[in-house]
């Protein structure tokens, strides 16, 4: 199944003029979105997906709208700093490949920090709750507060909603890791042991359908 945008009613302007973003966030989140457009097509329409549903999300959980749709947009702005030659590759990713694209939440938080600088410690643990396969390794526990505030809960949705939206979009299963588990629910549950209970409820709230 192809990828489609989710748009935003309004266009992306519109939604951030909506939620109150001030002038200096919007342009910076407006900037980012173009370049990414220009740069990465594919990961502009993930980014744009991963906003809508980090809406949706906010909405089932009760969290801040901005805060989300701002991290489901930035998340992956860090991969427009990844050479070229390995973003732009498809396939017979090899090990130096993923050594490289692995640095891209690290990017993205080099990107956000000094305008969002709640959104880059949200945005650099979107790999995270992957158990062994989370990246980066060096994160500090965001149980507690980070820079004055609980993000604990913007971190499971982040994880949950990038990773719905890379499976739902594509066929990103197919790489092996998931081939006995049947059905985008039961990957979502199995690939986030600890968070069985959330992705329930966002199925149950029909945030989450395939
Ligand atoms: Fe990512
Ligand atoms: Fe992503």
């Amino acid at each position: 199944m192809g990828r489609q945008i989710s748009g935003f009613n309004g266009g992306l302007m519109g939604i951030l003029n909506e939620l109150g973003f001030s002038t200096r966030e919007k342009s910076f989140i407006y900037d980012e979105m173009q370049e990414e457009r220009e740069t990465d097509l594919k990961t502009y329409m993930h980014s744009m997906n991963v906003g809508k549903i980090m809406l949706n999300i906010a909405e089932t959980f009760g969290l801040d709208k901005k805060i989300a749709i701002a991290s489901g947009l930035l998340h992956d702005n860090g991969k427009m700093d990844i050479s070229r030659d390995v973003l732009y590759k498809s396939d017979n990713f090899n090990k130096d490949d993923w050594y490289e694209m692995h640095k891209h939440p690290g990017y993205s938080y080099n990107r956000i920090r000094k305008t969002l600088p709640i959104i880059a410690e949200i945005a650099v643990r979107h790999h995270s709750e992957q158990g062994l396969k989370s990246y980066p390794k060096n994160l500090s526990d965001s149980s507690g507060k980070v820079l004055g505030f609980a993000i604990s809960p913007y971190v499971t949705a982040i994880v949950l909603a990038d990773f719905y939206e890379a499976i739902t979009s594509e066929n990103r299963t197919g790489d092996g890791r998931y081939d006995h588990v049947t059905g985008i629910k039961e990957c979502m549950k199995f690939s986030h042991p600890k968070l069985k209970q959330e992705v329930n409820k966002l199925y149950e709230n029909r945030v989450f359908a395939a």
